[in-house]
């Protein structure tokens, strides 16, 4: 039977243009009545945001900015941060477990999903802990080593819009789940809207969906079957009719160390300008999101704010001179490196909001974290293993990738992982050297936890999860 065209009112907003937000709950629910839960879920529907409903809050943001002269562009490909639209947005989504406990049947054909995040923590390279019965376990957040069976994901322009909705979902869900914990995130204030807690601009590089968005010079335009189940190689494959238009999350809380990153950054590279050098060859990027493959000797800021040149450049294979072969945009999409097909299977939507306070004076004085602060990080795709797991195992934990280099690049220095505090070095970091290694003395991104869920299109939602 042939597949019907995609249609943007059954797919949840969050996959494929993101729910605009400024704020964002993460409601973490274990299932405890299943018929109660799928009743409940009937009145749950029309709550979600479809991409449909997204996509014109997007363009309505974007006009009110316009219309009051601020800047309406973020950098294409970014979150959009509402912060003077009152509009709020809900997802769900269901893990392995959530689906069995809800008794929904069907495969749907990915093992990792199946196992979930914390069977894989090991291979992922997360910390683990061994607990007083010698029994090991991921070194996570007590939430995420529960079973974990789904997710509501609630956005606002601001605490109070978002507050009243994620009330107004736990008061739906209320007599058939059991809270696990709400992780909250904001984007981060003033001049940092928009930029991780490292300081660097996020969201600057996204794929364009192919017949979904327009794209930008550089964007890689990347077939809808790489995030949507059902609309690529798998659309006749053997799994529940359900299945299609919805879309595998990853969902990962990682803290950053960031005042003791800059300090390595400021005793390694010896002046702050030196140190801001060695960030931005860390990241491919400036703190402004300007590429070092158009600007390599420093920031440009109107450069890294032009979606339609932030973009629009390669590596150099096996030359690191410009950017660092381990440098985390570069480990993540090695444009250059590889022939675009061998990168757009890999790809992924990233959905991410840093979490916890900006850094205080008192943390900044003494270079040392008190308060944990990083990044929910969440990203879309139909295959876990392809997609997210790939990134992490196969190339940022991967010293040797890119492969065929003559001088080894080593470790992604951002998110790279050995589990057990294993020594990751890296290559590039010195402009003036780039072979010279770097022994990267820490890790500023510990993973805390995470989960992989599975979130259904809307009829799937509605007609078969839901009972009335
Ligand atoms: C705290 C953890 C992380 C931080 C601070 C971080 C930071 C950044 C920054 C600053 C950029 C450049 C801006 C942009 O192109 O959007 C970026 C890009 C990217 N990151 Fe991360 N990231 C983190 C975790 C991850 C993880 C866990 C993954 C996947 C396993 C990932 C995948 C990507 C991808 C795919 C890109 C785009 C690369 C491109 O297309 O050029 N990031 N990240």
């Amino acid at each position: 039977m042939a597949v019907a065209p995609l249609s943007l009112a059954n797919i949840q907003g969050d996959i494929l243009f993101g729910l605009p937000k400024q704020s964002q709950s993460f409601f973490l629910f274990k299932i405890d009545q299943p018929d109660a839960f799928r009743a409940n879920l009937a009145n749950l529907v029309p709550l979600i945001t479809s991409a449909q409903q997204t996509k014109s809050n997007i363009t309505e943001i974007k006009k009110v900015k316009l219309s009051q002269k601020l800047r309406a562009n973020e950098g294409d490909g970014e979150a959009v941060h509402p912060d003077i639209v009152t509009v709020s947005g809900v997802n769900i989504a269901f893990s392995a477990k959530g689906l069995e406990k809800m008794g929904i049947v069907g495969d749907l054909g990915d093992f990792l999903f199946k196992s979930g995040m914390k069977e894989g923590a090991l291979d992922l390279g997360d910390n683990m802990r061994q607990l007083p019965d010698g029994a090991i376990q991921p070194d996570w957040d007590d939430a995420f080593l529960q079973e974990i069976h789904g997710v509501g994901l609630i956005t606002g322009d601001s605490h109070e819009t978002l507050n009243q909705k994620l009330t107004s979902v736990k008061d739906i869900l209320s007599n058939s789940v059991q809270e696990i914990a709400t992780l909250s995130g904001d984007v981060r204030p003033d001049d940092q809207k928009g930029h991780e807690h490292f300081g660097y601009k996020d969201g600057v590089s996204e794929p364009a969906v192919k017949d979904v968005e327009s794209f930008k010079p550089g964007q890689t335009v990347v077939d809808q079957g790489v995030f949507l189940l059902g609309r690529g190689d798998d659309a006749f494959q053997d799994r529940p009719s359900w299945a299609l238009d919805g879309s595998f999350m990853a969902l990962r809380k990682l803290p950053q160390l960031v005042p003791e990153f800059d300090k390595f950054l400021l005793d390694t590279a010896g002046t702050q300008e030196s140190a801001d050098l060695m960030g931005a060859r860390f990241v491919g990027r400036w703190k402004s999101g300007a590429p070092l493959m158009k600007t390599p000797t420093k920031d440009d800021p109107e450069l890294g704010a032009d979606a339609n040149r932030n973009n629009d450049f390669k590596f150099k294979a096996n030359d690191q001179s410009g950017c660092p072969f381990a440098a985390h945009i570069r480990k993540m999409n090695p444009r250059g490196d590889l022939g675009e097909s061998s990168i757009t299977s890999h790809m992924v939507l990233r959905r991410g909001i840093p979490f916890g306070p900006e850094v205080s004076d008192e943390e900044r004085k003494s270079n040392k974290t008190t308060q944990e602060r990083g990044l929910m990080f969440v990203c879309y795709q139909s295959s876990i293993s392809s997609g997210f797991s790939f990134l992490q195992q196969t190339w940022a934990n991967n010293p040797s990738f890119p492969f065929g280099t003559t001088t080894e690049p080593g470790f992604d220095p951002l998110i790279g992982q050995t589990s057990g505090g294993g020594v990751r070095t890296m290559t590039g970091a010195f402009a003036s050297n780039s072979s010279q290694p770097l022994n990267l003395l820490a890790q500023w991104v510990n993973s805390r936890g995470g989960e992989y869920f599975f979130s259904p299109s809307i009829p799937a939602l509605r007609d078969v999860f839901a009972k009335a």
